[in-house]
């Protein structure tokens, strides 16, 4: 059933064959959508990157373009929107995905810049791409804004204030949206992944094993003790609840925070 026939979607922070903005923009393309694929571009491998996963979903039979974005950077973001009004002539979903772990490490020793690179990508960049995209989704009469947060925005552990206070703060950010646009038939909804196996979570689980509690595998599977489902989250358990929001499945969820986490912390 094609639930996204006839929309086109933007996806930041795609540029990860195995991350969450892939698996994103791959099942909205399964489900009918145009896709736009997006990351930050530093070096021309991050270019081949974003070129290469457009190329994949072409090659299946897709539609999807390949642009630079690094979301703490407005120009770059109105270049986006801008040429993808271009080319598909409309912007239906946005899915802010893109996110940083800078603010992850002990409190008492992390700096001013592990803290403006957690609000610039987790927060800003979100109100940048809202701000830039917003306009078009409400001539357009209507829209999707689908808001990549953590479990870490709904409840906190140690070790991870800056993470988790800006995931807290994209929750708020959802919520106000949520509230403000609703008159103009714009969804703004929150994801809240839980341990969803992608090269950030490989990142933590080297940390866990660099602290010394454990070897890889068994830092790996501690690390899921606490899942109800009993495993690691895969990058397409978060694709397939980004259609469900951005499609008219989700047409009367506004505002929501929906935890994807296989049951952990489901007391929160
Ligand atoms: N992996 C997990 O278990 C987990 C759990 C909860 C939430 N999340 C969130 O899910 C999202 C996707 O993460 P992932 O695990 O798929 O890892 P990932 O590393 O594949 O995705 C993060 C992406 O954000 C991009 N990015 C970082 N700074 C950027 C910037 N300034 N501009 C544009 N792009 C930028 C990175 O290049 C990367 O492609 C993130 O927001 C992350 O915080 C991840």
């Amino acid at each position: 059933m094609e639930l996204l026939k006839g929309k086109v979607a933007i996806v930041t922070g795609a540029a990860h064959p195995l991350g969450m903005g892939f698996s994103g923009a791959k099942k909205m393309a399964e489900a009918g959508a145009k896709v736009v694929i997006t990351d930050m571009v530093r070096e021309p491998q991050h270019q081949a990157n974003i070129e290469a996963r457009a190329a994949e979903l072409r090659d299946a039979g897709f539609e999807a373009i390949a642009l630079p974005v690094d979301v703490t950077n407005r120009e770059q973001i109105n270049a986006c929107v801008e040429k993808t009004i271009e080319h598909y002539g409309r912007i239906d979903i946005l899915f802010n995905n893109a996110g940083s772990p800078a603010g992850v490490g002990d409190f008492l020793e992390m700096t001013d810049q592990q803290w403006d690179i957690s609000y610039q990508v987790n927060v800003k960049g979100v109100v940048n791409f809202c701000q830039a995209v917003i306009p078009h989704m409400q001539k357009a009469g209507g829209g999707s804004i689908i808001n990549n947060s953590s479990l870490l925005g709904l409840g906190a552990l140690a070790h991870t204030a800056g993470y988790c206070a800006t995931k807290f703060a994209l929750i708020g950010l959802t919520k106000t949206l949520a509230c403000e646009f609703g008159k103009d038939n714009i969804r703004v909804n929150a994801i809240c992944p839980g341990n969803i196996w992608t090269q950030m979570s490989e990142l933590e689980v080297d940390l866990h094993v660099n602290a010394g509690e454990g070897t890889r595998a068994e830092v790996t599977q501690k690390l899921v003790d606490d899942v109800a489902l009993g495993r690691w989250g895969k990058a397409d358990d978060i694709g397939n609840a980004v259609v469900f929001l951005a499609s008219d499945m989700g047409s009367y969820l506004s505002g929501v925070s929906l935890p994807v986490a296989g049951g952990l912390a489901s007391g929160l």
